[in-house]
């Protein structure tokens, strides 16, 4: 009878609704503002030098998140073959990061070291020269700009901003790492960086629950 009350009461459903998701929301959201998981960097985590810092510019820029997510589920056929799942420690000097959902093409979290920079200038230029039937876009451009002094500085200085922290010192290295470099290069060292750190590996085996769990 109650039931029938509220379904045939716009208003009243409209209240019970707000209240059940409101409810769902805070039990789920509250935890996650106090769990130090979520905001302490993992284990070994290392802040990307300038090169790859430009390298994650380019990937933005030129929209790869709309194909490729960077975050490998705790799921047996995901660890299989992307690899070590994901922590939300590994992630924490992305701004934004870049976990997504959408897998046109494969999970790229742990794509560091999978395949040389020649193999990935290649792919790069045109996909389908290495994996001919790739639907993947070639990003040509990328190897005729260059980046400028400054650039790269003024990209970390927008990271230290938003609490990734860089020192002077890192950001004055910054020119010498990547004038003269083109956009690919930077790209390719991105790529490469994105791996788990080995003492991140070490620590998920020790501590699977506090990682999401074994598969
Ligand atoms: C329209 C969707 C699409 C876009 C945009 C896209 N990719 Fe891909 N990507 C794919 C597909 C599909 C594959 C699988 C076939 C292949 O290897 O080419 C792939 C494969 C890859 C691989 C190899 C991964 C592996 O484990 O074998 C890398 C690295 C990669 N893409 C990087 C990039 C980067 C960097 C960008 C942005 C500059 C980008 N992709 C943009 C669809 C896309």
């Amino acid at each position: 009878m109650k039931h029938e009350l509220i379904e045939k009461n716009v208003g009243l459903l409209a209240v019970f609704t707000a209240v059940a998701i409101t409810f769902g929301g805070l039990v789920e959201i509250v935890p996650l503002m106090n769990d130090k998981a979520v905001t302490t960097p993992a284990p070994g985590l290392q802040l990307r030098a300038p090169l790859e810092v430009a390298g994650r510019d380019v990937y933005l820029r030129e929209g790869c998140y709309l194909c490729h997510s960077q975050m490998v589920r705790t799921l047996a056929e995901e660890v299989l073959r992307y690899g070590p799942p994901t922590s939300a420690g590994e992630t924490v000097y992305d701004h934004p990061f870049q976990w997504g959902s959408k897998r046109t093409g494969p999970d790229l979290a742990n794509v560091g070291g999978r395949y040389s920079d020649e193999w990935h200038r290649i792919h790069l230029m045109n996909p389908r020269d290495v994996v001919p039937e790739s639907i993947m876009p070639g990003f040509p451009w990328l190897a005729k700009i260059k980046y400028q002094p400054g650039e790269a500085a003024a990209m970390m200085h927008a990271l230290r901003e938003v609490g990734v922290p860089y020192t002077d010192a890192d950001i004055a290295k910054a020119d010498a790492d990547t004038v003269g470099k083109t956009e690919m290069d930077a790209l390719i060292a991105y790529l490469q960086s994105l791996r788990v750190p080995e003492a991140a590996k070490t620590a998920a085996v020790a501590t699977p629950a506090g990682h999401g769990g074994s598969p």
